[in-house]
């Protein structure tokens, strides 16, 4: 048996978000600014049991402990950790009195902020807060990591987004959030001022982390926020969000000039159910759909507002939409199966497949599930891959891993995947920078809690203690040498 070897200067490292991980060891660590803050504690969706009732101020404790677990990161071997710096704790308050000039087009096409504007941010924004996330940053490169800066990973300032009133006026009062375009303008100011402060620091940057789950989760669902199901705000989000993308790469680019700013996405491809035509078509559609449709926006500027027929719509050229991502972070937990459905839609996703299965039990194709009843299927890597290689530029696994706090499956899904991974680079030719999996710790997994588990170290949420998992050790075996089993 034969092991498959990484390039040399792959990176191996882990993806954490600030609202997850950082709570929970002092009282100086909770910042009570966001709307996912205020979304679980909100009485009304805990008794509806659109949130598990946990709250983020019992959490691992990153903002005091944050040390300890760079130092768990290196004893794994690591050598690439992604983070992110939350907007409500660097601009708790409204930044909305610095003008800046915004230019309007089809859409805003470029914003204007100058050294001026950011000297007027600098007194707005939180000293405290970003003198902390400088210290963190400079413990990871002074601990040999590369330092990937995601800017949003969802939480947004509650002057942006009230989600509560957005929610119970079904988004007709207060801070509507992505569904306002002065989102857009707000975001790119705080963009700026965040590249302008650690422009030195950062090895990469992405401007978000998985824009389409929050169109799809906030508007089409009801466990994250807004919470409300109304298909044409979640275009309106997501056209919002495309634009916002596109602005914060420009002031990414204009204010540290790096050439590694790009975007996170959660990629899921689909599989035809059967192999008719129709189930065939409907797969591309929700490829479509879920994945081209958003990179057809932000590298080829075409934004289709008719999101492949399901809206009345066109598509629309826009050219200050095109090449706006010089890398791609791939997220990739599942696969969805689809069949062939009534219009608009097109199709509908299979139950007792990819993230539609019982926890802990097996998907109709006999593979295991996680304890969040998402179906482990390795081969969607490199489908997942595959998807998005077509845009040409590179690659990178930004997030992977499973819920599992029994660490029953985790020993088998890394090398499995990561076997995925290295016949995408050797036999499909993919330009797959590294690999970092969710996660190095336990950590607060949004409106369901912390019953998921998908640290690679088991975290007691009481004593705030860390023990590594017999994955982790699996994960370390993999950092030092490059090498992982081939797998079947
Ligand atoms: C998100 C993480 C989340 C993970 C597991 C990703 O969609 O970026 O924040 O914890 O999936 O659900």
């Amino acid at each position: 048996m034969s092991e498959y070897c990484f390039p040399p200067r792959f990176l191996w490292g882990i993806s954490m978000s600030a609202f997850q991980y950082e709570m929970g060891a002092s009282k100086e660590s909770v910042d009570p600014n966001s709307d996912w803050y205020v979304w679980l504690h909100d009485p009304f969706n805990v008794v509806n049991g659109r949130v598990s009732g946990d709250v983020p101020e019992n959490g691992p404790g990153y903002w005091d402990l944050f040390r300890t677990d760079h130092d768990w990161a290196k004893w794994i071997g690591l050598n690439a950790w992604r983070i992110n710096p939350d907007w409500s704790r660097i601009f708790p308050r409204s930044t909305e009195e610095v003008k800046v000039d915004v230019h309007r087009d089809e859409g805003i096409i470029d914003i204007d902020i100058t050294e001026r504007d950011l000297e007027k941010l600098d007194k707005l924004a939180n000293a405290d807060a970003v003198k902390h996330y400088e210290e963190i940053f400079r413990d990871i490169k002074e601990k040999g990591m590369k330092l990937i800066v995601n800017l949003y990973h969802w939480p947004l300032p509650l002057w942006i987004h009230d989600p509560i009133v957005a929610r119970d006026s079904f988004l007709r009062e207060g801070a509507l959030g992505w569904y306002e375009e002065r989102s857009v303008v707000e975001f790119a100011k705080y963009v700026a001022y965040v590249a302008w402060k650690f422009g030195g620091l950062a090895d990469m940057w992405s401007t978000m982390n998985e824009p389409n789950v929050v169109w799809m989760l906030g508007y089409n669902n009801l466990i994250f926020p807004p919470g409300v199901i109304c298909p044409e705000a979640s275009l309106r989000v997501a056209i919002n969000m495309i634009e916002a993308h596109a602005r914060a790469y420009d002031q990414i680019k204009r204010f540290t000039g790096s050439d590694y700013v790009g975007i996170i996405y959660a990629v899921t491809p689909s599989e035809p159910l059967t192999d008719s035509e129709e189930d065939r078509r409907a797969s591309e559609i929700s490829d479509y759909r879920s994945t081209l449709w958003y990179f057809e926006a932000i590298i080829n500027g075409i934004l289709d507002t008719s999101f492949g027929d399901m809206f009345e719509g066109e598509k629309i050229t826009r050219k200050d939409l095109k090449d706006k991502a010089d890398w791609i972070g791939v997220n990739y937990y599942s696969r969805s199966v689809v069949t062939s459905f009534k219009e608009p839609y097109f199709y509908r996703v299979v139950p007792n497949y990819g993230f539609a299965c019982s926890p802990r039990s097996k998907s109709s194709d006999n593979r295991p599930t996680s304890d969040f009843g998402w179906e482990l299927y390795p081969e969607g890597i490199r489908k997942a891959i595959n998807l998005v290689k077509v845009y040409g530029k590179p690659l990178m696994i930004t997030e992977n891993g499973v819920a599992d706090s029994r660490d029953y499956i985790r020993p088998w899904q890394i090398p499995t995947h990561l076997a995925q991974v290295y016949k995408a680079i050797r036999e499909d030719g993919a330009n797959v920078m590294g690999y970092l999996h969710w996660s190095l710790i336990d950590n607060l997994e949004w409106a369901a809690g912390f019953r998921q588990r998908f640290g690679l170290i088991y975290v007691d949420m009481e004593t705030k203690r860390r023990y590594p998992r017999p994955s982790a050790f699996i994960y370390r075996a993999v950092s030092y040498t490059h090498l992982t089993l081939p797998t079947t």
